[in-house]
């Protein structure tokens, strides 16, 4: 699939190294850039994803890890329809200093691709919008993001539909289900930035833990 440029100074696709990532995106928060970007550009994915998260969610108190926060555009997505209970971690310094104060009650700067220090079954759920896209997360992220899970909580992620392919998501998602890791609420593509005709896949799947006993 061809890449699409989004018209940053450094095309998206070219990011190869964490530290790369690291440095575009610290530049593209300085003075609230990229927030004023994304509203700009017509960026759907937070709201998309808080709105079939909620469809599914039932419990408003759910502890929720917003896994490449950002800025906290997920974060605001997820206050709007009723959800605080919230932390994050994003690779950007800067980003996340620019995140309203409590809006989340836990932010860490971590590179999210490394193990994460998180304990097993800490979260009722996992958000990541944004962040399956070129040179970000892998697809093997996904399985900590189910070891991290409770049983029958929830995963809400987007992948870049230029990526989902060529970076093994579909047949990283097909095995968490065959393994009955994971089961699937929704899976659909969707406009995701759509001034810039640029589409995602918007996967939502309920975690299953068999209890040893
Ligand atoms: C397109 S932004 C999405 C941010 C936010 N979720 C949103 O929807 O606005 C991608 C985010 O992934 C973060 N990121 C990229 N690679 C990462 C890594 N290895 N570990 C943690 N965060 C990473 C970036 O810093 C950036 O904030």
């Amino acid at each position: 699939m061809a890449q699409k440029d989004i018209g940053n100074r450094i095309p998206i696709h070219t990011l190869n190294t964490t530290e790369q990532v690291k440095d575009f995106y610290n530049e593209w928060g300085i003075k609230d850039k990229y927030n004023q970007d994304m509203l700009e550009w017509n960026y759907t994915g937070p709201i998309e994803a808080a709105h079939i998260f909620n469809n599914y969610a039932h419990d408003k108190d759910m502890l929720i890890f917003d896994a490449g926060c950002g800025s906290g555009l997920v974060g605001k997505a997820l206050k709007e329809v009723g959800y605080s209970n919230l932390q994050g971690a994003d690779l950007s310094q800067t980003l996340l200093e620019s995140i309203p104060k409590n809006l989340y009650k836990k932010l860490s700067q971590s590179d999210l691709n490394e193990p994460l220090d998180i304990s097993d079954n800490s979260f009722d759920a996992v958000m990541c919008v944004g962040t399956f896209t070129y040179g970000h997360l892998k697809a093997e992220v996904l399985d900590e993001f189910v070891r991290i899970t409770k049983n029958e909580g929830l995963i809400c992620f987007t992948v870049n539909e230029g990526i989902y392919e060529e970076y093994g998501f579909d047949t990283k998602i097909a095995a968490l289900e065959t393994q009955n890791n994971w089961c699937k609420l929704a899976l659909y593509k969707f406009d995701y930035l759509a001034s810039k005709d640029v589409h995602a896949w918007l996967g939502l799947y309920q975690v299953i833990k068999v209890s040893d006993s």
